[in-house]
């Protein structure tokens, strides 16, 4: 497999004012937590039993995949499910504050143990899908990842034992789980950002779209071997070009994933294959076929011309373009 890059940053030297100690503390605590290497070990057992979790879904496992990853939605699942245990949790808190005051009383109690076990709810799907994106991360993210995951695990044993404790009449027990849990979700939340903001992970990786408007040549076709995806570059910019029966397809080259080079992909009935996670992307229109991609592929508008592929910028669909071979 071919290396990857996941870059959380290192922390530089900073002085400064006292504000900027907050920030060094955050990049200090992602550098120590992504060179923690002991970490791979239980990390690797644990990617291999979620691919035991996997094979037991047997042939409704690319499904499956596909629903957890967000796929169906075009978007990653995962951080539209972290959004209900953090409001919904925040609520409870809200409501705990609220039911110290006086004047306020059991309905409170009822509301924010309501909003407690929404949180509960959220959280395992949260886990659910949170881990099924991590299993494709590597080194610091992956270390980054792994102690996100464990923090949130952390969290939401505190929320069921509050949730337990609330209906068993212990209140104030209870107040403090959930408050000493959504501490810990928030400091999971900045691991989370982290991965998202810094090394990308759940971002659409395929890059700088083809802008030019023309038709360019770009290789003969006689160059172009069947079944063997071939890069090119079009004004700075790298396509990956591939025959589809009589067709040519151009798309870019990098998979919206994690970058993968679609190059290094090979084709299956007509759709390219990322080499590195095998999600699978449709000719012309580029949408995700299977998996973990979200994001669809960058396809372009490609032509024949007296032997010679030209490709050009623009949606090869909405520009109402043949995509392929042409006189
Ligand atoms: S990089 Fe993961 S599926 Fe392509």
């Amino acid at each position: 497999m071919a290396a990857r890059r996941n870059d959380l940053g290192s922390p530089g030297e900073r002085t400064g004012p006292p504000e900027e100690r907050v920030r060094e503390i955050g990049e200090r605590l992602l550098a120590t937590l992504g060179r923690q290497k002991w970490m791979d070990r239980p990390s690797y057992r644990l990617e291999h039993t979620l691919g035991l979790a996997r094979a037991a879904c047997g042939g409704a496992a690319g499904r499956v995949s596909n629903l957890l990853y967000g796929t169906w939605l075009g978007h990653p699942l995962h951080p539209l499910l972290t959004s209900l245990p953090i409001g919904a949790v925040a609520t409870t808190v809200a409501l705990d504050v609220a039911g110290v005051l006086p004047g306020h009383g059991s309905g409170l109690h009822d509301a924010s143990r309501f909003t407690l076990g929404v949180g509960i709810v959220g959280s395992l799907g949260s886990a659910v899908t949170g881990l099924n994106d991590w299993q494709h991360t590597q080194e610091q993210s992956r270390r980054v990842g792994l102690v996100h995951g464990a923090l949130n695990a952390a969290a939401t044993g505190l929320y069921i034992a509050s949730w337990w404790d609330r209906r068993r009449g212990r209140h104030l027990r209870g107040v403090a789980g959930s408050g000493l849990g959504y501490g810990i979700t928030l400091v999971s939340g900045y691991l989370g950002a982290a991965l998202v903001y810094r090394s990308g992970t759940g971002v659409d990786r395929s890059g700088a779209r083809l802008a030019i408007g023309g038709w360019t040549p770009v290789l003969p076709a006689t160059a172009l071997k069947a079944g063997e995806p071939q890069r090119v570059e079009v004004a700075g910019l790298g396509l990956v070009l591939f025959w589809n029966g009589e067709d040519v397809v151009a798309v870019g080259e990098h998979c919206p994933h994690l970058g993968a080079p679609m190059s290094d992909g090979w084709i299956d009935r007509g759709r390219i294959v990322c080499p590195w996670h095998g999600s699978q992307f449709e000719p012309v229109s580029g949408q995700v076929v299977r998996g973990p991609a979200t994001a669809p592929l960058p396809c372009y508008p490609t032509r024949l011309r007296e032997g010679t592929i030209e490709v050009r910028g623009g949606d090869p669909q909405a520009a109402g373009v043949t995509t392929g071979v042409g006189g």
